[in-house]
């Protein structure tokens, strides 16, 4: 099973965009997909018209199971766990649990007849977030045309590198660092690019063409639809549908280890030394 986080943690660089897309255009070519909101802001269910009576939240709490926690078929081949505001306080709520950060990846473990998993996470390192990177094998990093938005996915980049310190045998490797509402011809856009390519790390993983900016995206947001629903010719899902078969060409060569360490130390709200 591929088990991809989308992350920044810069806000608005189009994680929860790409989470749709991915997850929807995956299902499309005919895989079994599992979309799961690690964000709080419950932006998924909104984009796709979706509401649920439990969510992440209460799955992190172990208030339910996967399976009630489970949409199914939110559009055809495609399962969503949603998120609400009440997941904020779950950082509070998880406060004393003991590996908490990698509880949703044990709630998960279970779930069965899924080929892709896709988290979409909030642009902070908070507990939701390190339970999606722990819960997945590939990051993908969508990356503003602004210079925050670089400094974000560097700060994500030093996040995840503490992960791989204190969790040496999970397997999380850089799938694919994505350009987003690329505008080729501004001086902005081409910094950035320029930078991502001179970037060892991220210059490797590079999704070089970008997605363009393309207005339909917040449009097909607002009509509660993916840009394949809404504007299946437009240059938005040109550019996703580029990216969905770059990410096929480059699936993990293994399956990762699935149990659980046991000596999980604990990364979030660490006591001041
Ligand atoms: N390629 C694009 N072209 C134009 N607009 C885009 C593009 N990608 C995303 N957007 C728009 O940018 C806004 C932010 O996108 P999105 O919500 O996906 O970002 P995010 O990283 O998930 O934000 P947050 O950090 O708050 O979760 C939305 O209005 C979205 O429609
Ligand atoms: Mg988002």
């Amino acid at each position: 099973m591929r088990r991809i986080a989308i992350v920044n943690m810069k806000g608005g660089v189009g994680k929860t965009t790409t989470a749709v897309q991915i997850a929807a255009g995956f299902a499309a070519r005919g895989r079994r997909v599992l979309l799961v909101d690690a964000d709080p802001q419950g932006n998924i269910g909104h984009v796709l018209g979706l509401t649920a009576p439990r969510t992440v939240r209460d799955l992190m709490l172990g208030e339910c199971g996967p399976g009630d926690a489970i949409v199914r078929e939110a559009r055809p081949g495609l399962d969503v766990i949603t998120a609400t505001p009440a997941a904020f306080a779950l950082e509070s709520q998880l406060a004393g649990t003991i590996q908490r950060e990698t509880l949703l990846a044990r709630r998960l473990r279970d779930v069965r007849g899924v080929d892709v998993l896709v988290f979409d996470t909030s642009p902070a390192m908070n507990l939701l977030t390190y339970n999606a990177l722990l819960a997945a094998n590939e990051l993908v990093l969508p990356v503003g045309m602004d210079s925050l938005a670089l400094m974000g996915a560097r700060q994500t980049l030093d996040g995840v590198n503490e992960i791989r310190g204190l969790w040496p045998e999970r397997t999380l490797s850089l799938a694919a660092v994505v350009p987003t509402a690329v505008s080729a011809q501004t001086h902005a856009s081409r910094a950035v690019l320029e930078a991502l390519e001179a970037d060892p790390e991220m210059g490797a993983r590079l999704f070089r063409q970008g997605i363009r900016q393309c207005i339909d995206l917040t449009y097909a947001a607002a009509a509660c639809q993916t840009i394949w629903e809404y504007a299946p010719r437009s240059r938005a899902a040109e550019d996703y549908t580029a990216l969905l078969e770059w990410l096929e060409g480059r699936a993990p060569a293994r399956e990762v280890r699935e149990d659980d360490e046991e000596e999980a130390p604990s990364v979030v709200q660490r006591s001041p030394a």
